[in-house]
C-alpha cells in the first residue's frame, strides 16, 4: 500500500521548498483567571447541572450541563465568535457523570449558564490571556469545556480558532483564513523529521517529551514522516493524490487544501525507526512505537485523529499514525472518556464529506 499522506518524494521537497510562514503577532502572555471568581463559577454550574437532571429537563443542553461543563475558548478571530452557527449534533447522556443526589431544583433558566460564563469579566479575560490551558482552568476543567461547545451555551468560545490547540478542522471545517499558517514553528528536539517538516513551538515541545518517552519505556524511536504542511503544500499533496486515485479515493486518504490537520502545524505523521532505518506510515500500526504511540500518546497531549471505524465522521480511512496535538487537558479529557472522534467530543456534525 502507498502512504496516503506525503504523496511522494518530490512532494516532500516542495514540502521543504514552499513551507510558509505567516508572522502573525505572538499571543501575548497568559494573564491567570481570577481563581475565585472561576470557583464561584463552578459552582453556578455544578448546581445548574445537577438541578438540571432533577427536573427532568430533556434536550441536548440539559443532558450535557448534567455533565458539569462550562465554557472556554478565545477571541481572536471574528469568525471564530460565533459558535452559535456551528452545526450540533444531540448530545448522549450516557456518556456523561450522573449529578449528585438530593440537590434542589432550579430556579432559574440552565440553557443561560453558558452565556453567564461568557458575561464573567474574568473568563473573557482568561480567553483574551490568550493561553489555553488558563482558559481552561477558567472553565472548570476539560470536560466542562467539552459540555460547554457540545452545547452551544457558551457562545465567546472559538471552535475556530486556528491558533487554539483545541481548533476543529475537518471536511466541513476549514481554516478562517484558508490559508492559515501557525507561528512560531519548531523542529521537535532529538527527533528526526524525514520531510524536514517543523511543528508549532508548543507541539513540538511536547512531541519532544513524547518521543523521549517512548525510548524510555522501551519502545523505540518514533520520528515524524510529515508535520507542518502549508496550504500550497496541501495543495500539491492533495493534487498528487487525486492523480493517482481520483477524487473520491484522494477524499478518503488526504484532506484539500485548507482542511488538513498538517496545514495547523499540530498534526505530525509518525513513524518507526529501527537501528537508523525508518518504517513508512503504513508499518507504523504493527510495531512496540505504533502499540505505545496509541496508548501513551494523550499523556503527552495528543490524540489519535483517524481510528478505525470512524469514517462515517471523519471522512477519512484510518491512520494510525496521524496525531493532532490538542494539548494536554484536552487530550486528558478525551482519553479519559474514551472519546474517538474530535467531532462528537466536542458534540459537532459528523463530516464525511464537503460541503457542495
Ligand atoms: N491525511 C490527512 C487526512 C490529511 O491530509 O490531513
Ligand atoms: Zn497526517
Amino acid at each position: 500500500m502507498t502512504d496516503p499522506e506525503p504523496f511522494s518524494p518530490s512532494s516532500r521537497r516542495e514540502a521543504r521548498m514552499t513551507a510558509e510562514r505567516t508572522h502573525a503577532a505572538p499571543r501575548p502572555l497568559a494573564r491567570h483567571a481570577r481563581r475565585r471568581r472561576a470557583a464561584g463559577i463552578r459552582v453556578f454550574f455544578a448546581v445548574a447541572a445537577s438541578a438540571a437532571l432533577l427536573i427532568g429537563g430533556s434536550g441536548a443542553v440539559t443532558a450535557a450541563v448534567t455533565g458539569g461543563a462550562l465554557a472556554e475558548g478565545s477571541v481572536i478571530t471574528s469568525a471564530a465568535v460565533e459558535p452559535t452557527s456551528e452545526p450540533r449534533t444531540p448530545i448522549d447522556a450516557t456518556v456523561l457523570p450522573m449529578p449528585a443526589e438530593g440537590l434542589p431544583s432550579p430556579s432559574f433558566d440552565v440553557s443561560a449558564a453558558g452565556r453567564a460564563l461568557c458575561d464573567d469579566p474574568a473568563f473573557t479575560q482568561a480567553i483574551e490571556s490568550g493561553d489555553d490551558a488558563t482558559v481552561i482552568a477558567a472553565a472548570g476543567g476539560a470536560d466542562a469545556f467539552r459540555v460547554a461547545v457540545a452545547t452551544g451555551t457558551a457562545p465567546c468560545i472559538p471552535l475556530d480558532d486556528p491558533a487554539r490547540a483545541w481548533s476543529v478542522v475537518n471536511k466541513q471545517r476549514p481554516f478562517e483564513p484558508i490559508d492559515f499558517a501557525p507561528f512560531p514553528l519548531a523542529l521537535p528536539s532529538g527527533v528526526r523529521s524525514l520531510s524536514g517538516g517543523e511543528l508549532r513551538a508548543d507541539a513540538a515541545a511536547s512531541f519532544t517529551e513524547m518521543a523521549t518517552a517512548a525510548r524510555e519505556a522501551g519502545a523505540g524511536e518514533i520520528a515524524m514522516e510529515s508535520a507542518y504542511r502549508s496550504y500550497s503544500t496541501q495543495q500539491a499533496t492533495y493534487r498528487g493524490h487525486v492523480g493517482d486515485r481520483g477524487v473520491e479515493g484522494a477524499d478518503l486518504v488526504s484532506a484539500r487544501p485548507g482542511y488538513s490537520e498538517h496545514q495547523s502545524g499540530l498534526g505530525a505523521d509518525v513513524v518507526a525507526c529501527d537501528e537508523g532505518t525508518c518504517g513508512s506510515i503504513d508499518d507504523l500500526a504493527a510495531t512496540p512505537q505504533g502499540a505505545w504511540v496509541a496508548e501513551h500518546a494523550w499523556e503527552h497531549g495528543w490524540i489519535v485523529r483517524y481510528l478505525e471505524g470512524r469514517t462515517d465522521v471523519t471522512g477519512y480511512l484510518p491512520e494510525p499514525w496521524h496525531l493532532r496535538y490538542v494539548g494536554p487537558e484536552i487530550a486528558r479529557a478525551y482519553h479519559e472518556g474514551s472519546w474517538t472522534t474530535l467531532e462528537e467530543f466536542f458534540g459537532l456534525a459528523p463530516a464525511p464529506d464537503y460541503a457542495g
